[in-house]
């Protein structure tokens, strides 16, 4: 490791100890953050940047990859970009001593009626690799990029679209984190993803989720990848260890009876997509992937919406990551040259070691996440007598070998102290449920821990 970047992840590990505010005193240590155990640091040491690069070089030679470009040319079009996403992920999946699938035949796929900015009869396909859980199947988390691309009209599906930022960054993400996790065995199911119709309404990932939904699956973190390539934004600023994350609050499904609830209870900076950000920070900041994670608080339904936006909306937990400075005239642009400046979302401009590194980040995050017991349920903070303690209760997790209270005061952005309670489902804390803050959290056999529930469901 180079000099300047063990100082640099010293000073996050001080920041991160010293983030506790003075007050109020409370029982428990400072909690330490979890770090990559020896098998998780060795898949991610696995990810290449030379293999990014050549996964966006070949994304871009398809020409465009307009969700309403061509789908049977196998050439140019995004159907030819779907059909090799595919047959790499059938190659992982070849590897995986039969836990990981991709749909064979044909990927999962439905057909959508003009509407908006689709402007005539298009079928929209996601490529999905599913690495099955051995003992917890039923419990997902996923990881995402959309394959399809755009320009400055994004109902123009002929002209040059490369897309190698936005969104083949994303798309590398997945598939590299596909591929080097293919032949580990995981406790909780993993899907990889690459979605379309993200450019006209989130069509793909609204159908993923919906999916998923309608065959009630547990989906307990979505981790969206859109232009996730390049750390230079367009002031020239570089940035190349830290990525930014969008982690909205209040659920955008949520309505102003629940929102209400959640006022009473204090919750607003407590939502399961706040804690799933909470989680990330901690668990992949650090040498392992040499970046720091800056969590973004932002109701972002307007602003970086993206496909996380189609989990939240079916009442699951999801985040966005997105490179921290952006450079438009590569984004969303006909590829041409303007008063010598190159517009256009070219792979000249993309950081191939950057891209890397939030595949990192995503790996850590999934990794952990998918070996950890799932998030306690139906957590409650006892509020019927006044006292100075805080007694929550929560439903017994046969998986989890015990739980830990964590804590924070009000004004803490992250979890500062940790409670081992134990293997109960009750317990009263000698701290006011007034002056902090109080979650719960599962803790594996194999030592691995779960994002915090709150005291508040949604
Ligand atoms: C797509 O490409 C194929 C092969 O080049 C061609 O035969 C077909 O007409 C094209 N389809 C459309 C809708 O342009
Ligand atoms: C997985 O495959 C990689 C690449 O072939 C290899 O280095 C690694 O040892 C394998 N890991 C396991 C757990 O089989
Ligand atoms: C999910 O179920 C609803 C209600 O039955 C149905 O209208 C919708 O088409 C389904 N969506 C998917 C993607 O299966
Ligand atoms: C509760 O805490 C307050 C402030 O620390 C203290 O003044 C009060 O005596 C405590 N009450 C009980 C019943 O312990
Ligand atoms: C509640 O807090 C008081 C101090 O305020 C302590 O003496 C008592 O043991 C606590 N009760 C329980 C059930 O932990
Ligand atoms: C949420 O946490 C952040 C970071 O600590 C803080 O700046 C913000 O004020 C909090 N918002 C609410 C509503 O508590
Ligand atoms: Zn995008």
């Amino acid at each position: 490791m180079h000099p300047l970047h063990s100082l640099t992840l010293l000073g996050l590990l001080v920041s991160f100890l010293q983030a506790a505010s003075e007050w109020p005193p409370g029982p428990g240590a400072v909690l330490v953050p979890q770090e990559p155990d020896d098998e998780l640091t060795a898949m991610m040491a696995q990810i290449d940047p030379a293999r990014i690069e050549a996964i966006i070089t070949k994304l871009v030679s398809f020409g465009t990859r307009n969700t309403m470009s061509n789908q049977t040319d196998p050439l140019r079009g995004i159907g030819a970009a779907r059909d090799w996403i595919a047959s790499e992920m059938q190659s992982f999946a070849a590897t995986s001593g039969g836990r990981m699938t991709v749909a064979n035949s044909e990927v999962p796929s439905y057909v959508q009626a003009p509407t908006g900015s689709i402007i005539q009869k298009t079928v929209i396909s996601n490529v999905v690799a599913t690495l099955k859980g051995s003992t917890d199947p039923n419990r997902i988390y996923v990881v995402s990029g959309h394959y399809d691309s755009r320009v400055t009209d994004v109902t123009n599906f002929l002209s040059d679209s490369p897309g190698a930022d936005d969104d083949g960054s994303g798309v590398a993400v997945a598939m590299e984190l596909a591929r080097v996790m293919a032949n580990h065995t995981s406790v909780a199911t993993m899907m990889f993803a690459a979605v379309a119709g993200e450019e006209q309404g989130l069509f793909g990932s609204a159908f993923m989720a919906a999916t998923l939904k309608n065959a009630s699956a547990d989906v307990q973190g979505m981790l969206n990848n859109d232009i996730v390539g390049s750390s230079t934004g367009d002031d020239g600023t570089t940035d190349p260890f830290n990525i930014r994350m969008f982690a909205q609050g209040v659920p955008t499904t949520e309505t102003l009876s629940q929102i209400d609830s959640r006022v009473d209870i204090g919750a607003e900076n407590d939502s399961r997509i706040r804690q799933l950000g909470r989680f990330i920070v901690e668990v992949a900041s650090n040498a392992v992937t040499q970046m720091n994670v800056q969590m973004v608080y932002r109701p972002d339904r307007f602003l970086r919406g993206g496909d996380h936006e189609s989990f939240i909306a079916n009442g699951y937990p999801a985040v966005r990551f997105t490179e921290p400075h952006e450079n438009f005239a590569h984004q969303h642009q006909d590829v041409r040259v303007v008063n010598g400046v190159q517009f256009g979302d070219l792979t000249e401009f993309c950081d191939f070691e950057f891209n890397a590194r939030v595949a990192r980040v995503n790996g850590v995050a999934l990794w952990s996440l998918a070996q950890a017991p799932g998030t306690p349920k139906g957590l409650t903070l006892d509020t019927s007598v006044l006292t100075n303690n805080s007694t929550l209760t929560w439903t017994n997790d046969p998986a989890a070998a015990g739980y830990e209270v964590v804590w924070r005061a009000t004004e803490d952005a992250f979890w500062t102290h940790v409670v081992p309670v134990g293997k109960v489902t009750k317990t009263t804390i000698l701290l006011s449920k007034d002056n902090a803050q109080f979650g719960v959290r599962a803790v594996g056999a194999n030592g691995f821990k779960s994002p915090a529930a709150f005291p508040f469901t949604d």
